[in-house]
């Protein structure tokens, strides 16, 4: 499902159950060894879908820990990626020759816990929901569609983000963009950058998938 809001630059890789061959190298087992069960499958089972991932890629794989904010190191050439839920864990990678940011996330297909959308949203964004149209849980795409935007932009820039510092606009025909209500330290790093952002969406098996790629910016124009 992933694989269809995606370029084929991307390397898509998705498990509904935790393949028993999975394995973590000792450096990742490290960061889960006080875990609960659940917590060490979904970590261990996303780490297997990555690493196929970059198989496909055609690269090797290692480690990959978090930072100190939780988000997956990977190697510079690489971006990349990962989200699990009840029943699904996906990996999403690409060579950063071809694309500079990459956010994906997978949720139940469920209304948001009374009050998680007060916390999320902007007034526009509320306002929206409450007249769109019969049939998807807005609220929870939303909600993805905000996870999605934050792991494309922490690992591009290295800011954490506020829900309410995006303004989303929903598009039922599957698209979504993002507006950034805040400015990166370093304004270097957002060249190239789209605003707002464009993302894409859909439902289906009882989730809804959210994705979001930013294709690199070329090579800068030789002065003449
Ligand atoms: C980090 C966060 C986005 C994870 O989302 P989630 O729906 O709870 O969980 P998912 O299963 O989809 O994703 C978890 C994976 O996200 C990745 N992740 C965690 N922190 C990350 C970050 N800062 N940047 C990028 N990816 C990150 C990790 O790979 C993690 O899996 P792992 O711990 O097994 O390696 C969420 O918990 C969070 O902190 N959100 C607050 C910030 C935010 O979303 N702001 C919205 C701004 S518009």
């Amino acid at each position: 499902m992933l694989s269809r809001l995606l370029p084929a630059a991307v390397a898509v890789v998705a498990c509904r159950w935790d393949p028993p061959e999975a394995q973590l190298y000792p450096e990742e087992a490290a960061v889960v060894r006080h875990a609960v069960d659940k917590r060490r499958r979904e970590f261990t089972t996303v780490r297997h879908c990555a690493r196929r991932a970059l198989g496909r890629l055609g690269l090797p794989h290692g480690p990959v820990l978090p930072d100190r904010h939780g988000a997956p190191r990977w190697p510079s050439a690489v971006v990349g990626s990962l989200t699990h839920c009840e029943g699904y864990r996906a990996a999403a990678l690409a060579r950063a020759s071809e694309l500079a940011m990459l956010g994906i996330d997978v949720e139940p297909h469920e209304p948001l816990p009374a009050g998680v959308l007060d916390a999320i949203a902007r007034p526009a964004e509320r306002s929206w929901i409450r007249s769109a149209p019969p049939g998807t849980h807005w609220d929870r795409l939303l909600f993805s569609a905000k996870e999605a935007v934050y792991k494309a932009w922490y690992p591009r820039f290295g800011e954490q983000l506020e829900f309410t510092q995006a303004e989303l606009r929903l598009d039922p025909a599957g698209t979504f963009t993002a507006r950034l209500l805040t400015r990166p330290a370093d304004p270097t790093a957002a060249r190239g950058v789209p605003d707002p952002l464009t993302g894409r969406w859909l439902t289906g098996g009882g989730l809804v998938f959210t994705a979001l790629a930013v294709p690199s910016p070329g090579p800068a124009p030789l002065r003449p």
